[in-house]
């Protein structure tokens, strides 16, 4: 690793420059370009685990507009809301906090799959301070909650800005593929680019290796250790294993908690949610409420 990247590494991770001072809930952003690396799964599990094993308010904001956080948690929640979170988000003085709706899991708390967030996405481009419109839309929210988790699109687009200019700290999905790899540095650009540009403090909480296979050797070794020389401690010390428990929790529409709480996927998630919650208090000293 050269000096320069380093220093920059360090300033993601937040280990330089300790500025967070607003109150509130913390805000984390699951964030990466590619689809298919376990955003969503990632969201699900670590905001139930969050809500279950911390006792930690928790809101989990779905901004993909193909509602999977609604097919993972079908059978805990019903989706009937006539508010989107496009009005949300288009509405002046509107606030998140009149979308959410409680789930079967004690502490944790959804807004609504919309499937109109593609074409808002779109609008959002004309508009001023259009990085911001989610952030002050969570200004209520952000009271009621501990945690709230941003499960974002599987792009760079205004709905991730959003996200990423809204939260304290992102984590980043990476699959084993050379793609996923490539797609990391894509999104560390744009955490530099709102920390620099935007001014927000956003921090790194984590590179998270998912569908980690072990009978693929050459193709794991070569990605995580791609990872490992160029992130160094950036990169989360839990690992998510490739688990047919976590794709078939999120088919039957529950948490892998509550489909196998003893499956390698749950125990992998549980580890990382603690890995997630304790890295993101140490970033502020004054975490939740
Ligand atoms: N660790 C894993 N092991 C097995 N299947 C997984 C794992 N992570 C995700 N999946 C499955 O892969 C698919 C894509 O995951 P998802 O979390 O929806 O990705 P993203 O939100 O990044 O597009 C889903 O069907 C999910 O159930
Ligand atoms: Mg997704």
């Amino acid at each position: 690793m050269t000096p320069s990247l380093t220093r920059r590494l360090k300033r993601m991770a937040g280990l330089e420059n300790h500025d967070r001072t607003s109150s509130g809930a913390m805000i984390l952003a699951v964030a990466a370009q590619k689809g298919g690396v376990g955003k969503t799964t990632t969201a699900v599990n670590m905001a139930t685990a969050a809500a279950r094993y911390h006792e930690l308010r928790t809101l989990l904001v779905d901004l993909d507009g193909q509602g999977h956080v609604a097919r993972a948690l079908a059978s805990q929640y019903e989706n009937g809301e006539p508010v989107s979170l496009s009005d949300i988000l288009l509405g002046h003085g509107r606030d998140l906090s009149e979308i959410v709706h409680a789930t079967r899991i004690e502490n944790l708390y959804v807004t609504p799959s919309d499937k109109g967030l593609a074409a808002t996405e779109g609008i959002l481009a004309g508009r001023i301070g259009k990085e911001f419109l989610l952030r002050t839309a969570m200004r209520k929210a952000r009271d009621r909650f501990d945690l709230i988790v941003l499960d974002c699109p599987p792009n760079l687009g205004n709905l991730t800005l959003n996200a990423l200019s809204a939260a304290d700290a992102c984590l980043v999905p990476c699959d084993m593929s050379v793609l996923a790899l490539s797609g990391v540095a894509d999104l560390l650009t744009v955490v530099e680019t709102i920390q620099e540009r935007l001014g927000h403090g956003i921090r790194l909480a984590g590179i998270l290796p998912t569908r980690v296979d072990r009978r693929n050797r050459k193709v794991t070794e070569a990605v995580m250790s791609g990872l490992e020389d160029t992130y160094g401690g950036l990169v989360c010390a839990t690992s998510i294993p490739v688990n047919s428990s976590l794709a078939r929790a999120q088919m039957e529409g529950v948490s892998v908690f509550d489909f196998d709480e003893k499956s390698k996927g749950a125990l992998a998630y549980r580890d990382l949610t603690a890995e997630v919650i304790d890295k993101m208090r140490s970033m502020n000293p004054e975490p939740g409420r």
